[in-house]
C-alpha cells in the first residue's frame, strides 16, 4: 500500500486534514505529522477531538518562535521523520511555516510533494504566507487547486504539469460538519440573536505586530452598531496585552472556539469582520457579507461576487460596508462541491501508477 506522510501544524490545517485524512486512509497508509506550530488546547486538540482527526503518528512539538528558527527546527525534525518513514508522497496544506518546512524537507530528499490549496496568491510578498505558498508550489509535483484563479496563477509562473482543479477541501469539511454544528449551544451561551451580531477574527501579522495597526483594528470594530463577538487568536490576545489596548465596550472577547461552534457563529452572523483566509471563504459559502481587514486577498472571487469587501483598516470603509445592502443574488458555488478530498485521492492513485 502506498505510504503518504501528511504535515499539519496550524488550526486551519487540522480542519483541512479532517476530510482528507478520512478519505486517504481508505486507500493509503497515511502517517500524520503534527509539527506543534499550534499547541494550545483551543488551537489544536479541540479539532482532533471534535472532528475525529486521527491521532498524529508524530508530534514534533516545535512551538512558537521567529520565522527562521521555527521553520528551521521543523525542517530538521521533518527530515528525520521522512528518512525513517521513506514515504511515496509528502502531503502539505496551505501556506504556513509548517507547509514550507515540509516541502523543503521532502524536496531535498527527492520525495514527491503534493500541495493542497496550491496556486493561491495575494501578490503581497511582505506577507509571510505568500513566500510559503510560492516556494511550496515551485517544489510540488502535484498541485491541487481550489479555484480556476489558482490554476491561472500557477500558469502565469510557468507551472502547468501536475496541476489539478479539485475544489476546496474546506468546503468538504464545512458540508460534512455543518449538521453537527446545528446542535451547538454557542449562540445562546453568549445571548446572541441570529442576524443581530457581528463575528470578528483577527490574527495577521500586519494587523497585530504594531500598536498602531492593532489600535486601528479596534477602531474598525467600534463601527458596528451590533454587538461584536470576537474569538481571539492567542497572537492577538498577546498583542493587546503587550500594547495595553482595550477593545471597545460593544466588543466581547472570548477564547478561540472549536470548529463546530465557529460554523454556528458564522452561519448566523449579520456580518463577519476578519483577516483570515478560511473565514472569508466560509462567510461566502454561508452568504454572510464579509469585511476583510486587509488590502489584498487570495480569495478574489468572493470580492468579485460582491460578498466580500477589502476595507483595509479604514473606519470610513468599514462604516460604508456595514451600511451596504446585501447583494441581490446568492453566491454561486465557486469553491467546489464538497468532494475535493475524493478527487485528491484519485489523482494521487493515478499519478503513482
Ligand atoms: C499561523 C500561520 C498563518 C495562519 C495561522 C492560522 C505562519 C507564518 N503563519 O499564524 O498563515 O493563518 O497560523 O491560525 O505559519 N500562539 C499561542 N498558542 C498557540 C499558537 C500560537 O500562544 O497554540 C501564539 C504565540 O505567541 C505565537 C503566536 O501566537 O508566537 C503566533 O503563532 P504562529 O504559529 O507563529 O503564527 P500565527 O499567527 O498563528
Ligand atoms: N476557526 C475556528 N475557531 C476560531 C477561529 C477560526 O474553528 O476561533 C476556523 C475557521 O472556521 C476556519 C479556520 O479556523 O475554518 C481558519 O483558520 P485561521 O483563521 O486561523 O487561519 P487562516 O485560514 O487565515 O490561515
Amino acid at each position: 500500500m502506498m505510504k503518504i506522510v501528511s504535515i499539519a501544524g496550524a488550526r486551519p490545517q487540522f480542519i483541512k486534514a479532517a476530510p482528507v485524512s478520512a478519505t486517504l486512509r481508505q486507500q493509503f497508509n497515511e502517517i500524520l505529522v503534527h509539527t506543534g506550530q499550534h499547541y494550545d488546547h483551543g488551537m489544536s486538540a479541540v479539532f482532533f477531538e471534535e472532528l475525529g482527526i486521527p491521532e498524529p503518528d508524530y508530534n514534533l512539538g516545535i512551538g512558537s518562535g521567529p520565522h527562521g528558527q521555527q521553520t528551521g527546527q521543523m525542517l530538521a525534525a521533518i527530515e528525520a521523520v521522512l528518512q525513517q518513514e521513506k514515504p511515496d508522497w509528502l502531503l502539505v496544506y496551505g501556506d504556513t511555516n509548517s507547509t514550507l518546512a515540509g516541502a523543503l524537507a521532502a524536496a531535498k530528499l527527492h520525495i514527491p510533494i503534493a500541495h493542497i490549496e496550491a496556486g493561491l496568491r495575494s501578490f503581497n510578498r511582505t506577507m509571510p504566507e505568500e513566500i510559503n505558498r510560492v516556494l511550496t508550489d515551485h517544489c510540488a509535483r502535484l498541485l491541487f487547486c481550489p479555484t480556476q484563479t489558482a490554476v491561472d496563477n500557477l500558469a502565469a509562473e510557468g507551472i502547468h504539469r501536475g496541476v489539478h482543479l479539485v475544489g476546496d477541501v474546506m468546503v468538504d469539511a464545512l458540508y460534512y460538519f455543518l449538521p453537527k454544528a446545528a446542535h451547538s449551544p454557542i449562540l445562546s451561551q453568549h445571548h446572541l440573536t441570529p442576524g443581530e451580531y457581528v463575528l470578528a477574527t483577527i490574527h495577521r501579522a500586519s494587523n497585530t505586530d504594531t500598536a498602531e495597526a492593532l489600535a486601528q483594528v479596534l477602531a474598525c470594530l467600534a463601527q458596528s452598531q451590533w454587538p461584536v463577538l470576537w474569538p481571539i487568536h492567542p497572537r492577538t490576545a498577546a498583542a493587546l496585552q503587550r500594547f495595553s489596548l482595550t477593545p471597545p465596550p460593544t466588543v466581547r472577547l472570548i477564547p478561540p472556539v472549536g470548529y463546530l461552534e465557529m460554523l454556528a457563529l458564522e452561519k448566523n452572523a449579520r456580518f463577519i469582520l476578519t483577516d483570515s483566509g478560511g473565514v472569508q471563504k466560509e462567510a461566502y459559502i454561508f452568504a454572510v457579507p464579509c469585511l476583510t481587514l486587509r488590502e489584498d486577498t487570495e480569495w478574489v472571487e468572493t470580492v468579485a461576487q460582491g460578498w466580500n469587501v477589502l476595507v483595509g483598516t479604514e473606519e470610513e470603509k468599514v462604516r460604508e460596508a456595514l451600511a451596504r445592502p446585501r447583494p441581490d443574488t446568492l453566491p454561486p458555488q465557486l469553491f467546489g462541491d464538497g468532494a475535493a478530498a475524493a478527487h485528491i485521492a484519485q489523482h494521487l492513485l493515478t499519478s503513482s501508477t
